[in-house]
Parts: structure tokens; C-alpha cells; sequence
């Protein structure tokens, strides 16, 4: 495939997992925990050296380059975003030819760009030989996105697609960066349920909520609404910094809660802390939207232990935690209940 696109062999290859988020929401930028899993849908590089970044995407069916330059706002920044934070890193890395494959779905909030972003470090890793730890891919992926390519973000997306293994859940500490793999209990399944509503006003409304979590933090004195353990304590700020702190306190809590029920096989305490999340997210966060309501609604009636709104909201997809035995009859449920719901 590189072959036939650049006429020559390619001399790396990496690939990098999508993700769905278990529990631990808008939680990352506030210093806190997070659940994701990785998922077993890939994006794969294939990589040459050369001077400057040119590739070629096949789900775009298109081939460009450039010399590094500021971002354009296309689907080539994600690789030139890798090539300028490695060189802020002080790696003199002259540039990659990518073949680019991916099973990724862009746009259903499964982190298509930290796919891309981890794929290609590790790619230019193997290139140029580069001494960095998978945990330093998953920090400069982020670097990338937030500061070249533009768009704020956590580094829970980062870390599950350059630490992640399809499978197992992987619990992550975002102040220390310590994680931990979770073997997910055995006769479940985790089911994604896009509901094909494109994420609207996404980037506005997770810079607006970061900000108000930023001020929260400010107002109570502390760092990070992390170092929030006492639910109490945010009673007495001004809406909506109230109840948006709630949301991070009470996620937080939840995120220990639920690596506990996972570790002693409590899957319905654990659908139970999902749906919890759920409706603070919708509540007190408002970033859900009618359509994830409806499905998490569906998702429950169908026979799912557990369900709610995965990634930043506003659109996008649910996650259910689904018995194996029932899963024939969860989809055909929820697919009768909801026209045009896409599950991987
Ligand atoms: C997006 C961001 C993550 C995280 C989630 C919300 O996916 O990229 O860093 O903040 O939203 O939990």
C-alpha cells in the first residue's frame, strides 16, 4: 500500500487504538481519574523518512504535503502537529511519508485524532530511533493537539491509545500519570452505541466547561477541583460553578468506586455508577443531549447493566455495559427503538 502511493518500501510501521471511555468524565483536565478501554478499532501507519510530512490517508483518498508551517485546519495537521512537537522536544527529525489505514469512526467521540497522533509518534520513533517511553508519547500526542493543532483536551485519549490494550480497561491518575491495566470481568461486553448526531458546538461548550471547572477550582482554593474530596464543600458556590463542580467531585468518587466493583467482579454496582454518571453529566455538567438520553433510556430497557454518555458530550455516543447473553437482543432492541443507532 505505501509501495504503490510513494514507489518505494516503507521502512516503519505502528498502529494505535481508538477509545471508549468506562467511567471518569471531564474529569482529566481537572487532575482526576479516568476509566477508558481501548478499542479493538485501529489506526496503522505505515512510514518512510523524508524531509517535511507528506501522506496519504485512505479514507480520504487523498495525498498531501507540506513543509511544517503553522496548522490548516485538515486532517494532515494531526501528523504535522507530531513533527513540530518533536522538534519543540529538541528531536531533530527532518519529517515521515505516511500510508494512513484506520477502522477509527471520526466524529463518534472514540478519539480518532489520539489514534493518528500516537500512531505517527510511534512511527517516527521506530524511524529516527527516538528514546521515548510510550508515557512520552501519549504527553507530546497531547502537546500536539492542544498547542498545534488547536483544540484543548486531557490527556486521558493520549494515554489510552499509547498504553491501552483492547480488552482491558486501563485507570489512569491524571495528576501522576500512574496507570494501571483492569481485566474487565469475564461474560460482559462493552458496547458502543453511536447515536449519529455529529457533536454540535463540542469544541465551544468543553472550553466553556473547562473554564467554569478552572474557576470552581479558584474560588475554593485549591489547584484542581481533584483535590475536592468533601462533596460538601462545593455546596456554597455560585451556579454554575456549583453544580459543575459536583459533577467532577462526584465523577472522581465514582471512577474509585467503580475500579473497586471491577477488581471484586461487582458488574451491577458498576452499571450502576455508569448510570449515575450519566445523569450528572446531563444534569449538573449539561453536556448531554436528547438523543445519548434516549439511548441510555433504551440501553437500560434492552438489558444493559449499565450506560451513559462516552467522551465530552454534546453528541457523539453512548457506552453500555452489556451481559454477553443478551447482547442479540440489546441491539435489536435499542436499533428498533432508535433509527439510525451504529454499534461497535
Ligand atoms: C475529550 C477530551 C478528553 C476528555 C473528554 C471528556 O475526549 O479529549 O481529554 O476531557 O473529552 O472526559
Amino acid at each position: 500500500m505505501y509501495a504503490s502511493i510513494f514507489g518505494e518500501k516503507p521502512q516503519a510501521k505502528a498502529s494505535a487504538p481508538g477509545r471508549v471511555n468506562l467511567l471518569g468524565e471531564h474529569t482529566d483536565y481537572n487532575q482526576g481519574f479516568v476509566l477508558p478501554a481501548a478499542l479493538p478499532y485501529r489506526t496503522t501507519l505505515e512510514a518512510g523518512r523524508h524531509e517535511g510530512i507528506e501522506a496519504y490517508a485512505e479514507a480520504f483518498g487523498e495525498l498531501k504535503s507540506r513543509a511544517l508551517g503553522p496548522a490548516r485546519g485538515d486532517w494532515l495537521d494531526y501528523l504535522a502537529g507530531t513533527l513540530w512537537v518533536l522538534r519543540e522536544a529538541g528531536f531533530a527529525v527532518p519529517g515521515a511519508r505516511f500510508y494512513v489505514r484506520s477502522d477509527v469512526p471520526i466524529g463518534a467521540g472514540l478519539s480518532s485524532s489520539a489514534a493518528l497522533e500516537v500512531a505517527a509518534l510511534k512511527a517516527l520513533r521506530e524511524l529516527y530511533d527516538l528514546p521515548l517511553t510510550d508515557l512520552d508519547l501519549a504527553k507530546l500526542a497531547q502537546r500536539a493537539e492542544s498547542e498545534y493543532v488547536g483544540v484543548a483536551c486531557g490527556i486521558m485519549d493520549q494515554m489510552a491509545a499509547a498504553l491501552g490494550t483492547p480488552g482491558q480497561a486501563l485507570f489512569i491518575d491524571t495528576l501522576s500519570l500512574n496507570y494501571a491495566p483492569i481485566t474487565l470481568p469475564a461474560g460482559v461486553s462493552v458496547v458502543v452505541v453511536d447515536s449519529g448526531v455529529p457533536r454540535r458546538l463540542a469544541e465551544s461548550g468543553y472550553n466553556q466547561r473547562r473554564q467554569e471547572c478552572f474557576a470552581a477550582a479558584e474560588m475554593l482554593g485549591v489547584r484542581s477541583l481533584r483535590e475536592v474530596r468533601d462533596p460538601q464543600a462545593v455546596e456554597a458556590l455560585p451556579e454554575p460553578y456549583r453544580r459543575r463542580a459536583r459533577h467532577v467531585v462526584s465523577e472522581n468518587a465514582r471512577v474509585l468506586e467503580g475500579l473497586r466493583a471491577l477488581q471484586s467482579g461487582d458488574l451491577e454496582r458498576f452499571g450502576a455508577l455508569m448510570v449515575a454518571s450519566h445523569r450528572s453529566l446531563k444534569e449538573d455538567f449539561e453536556v448531554s443531549t436528547p438523543e445519548l438520553d434516549r439511548l441510555v433510556e433504551l440501553a437500560l430497557e434492552a438489558g444493559a447493566l449499565g450506560a451513559r454518555l462516552t467522551g465530552a458530550g454534546f453528541g457523539g455516543a453512548i457506552v453500555a455495559l452489556v451481559p454477553e447473553n443478551r447482547l442479540e437482543t440489546f441491539q435489536k432492541r435499542v436499533a428498533a427503538g432508535y433509527t439510525g443507532a451504529r454499534f461497535y
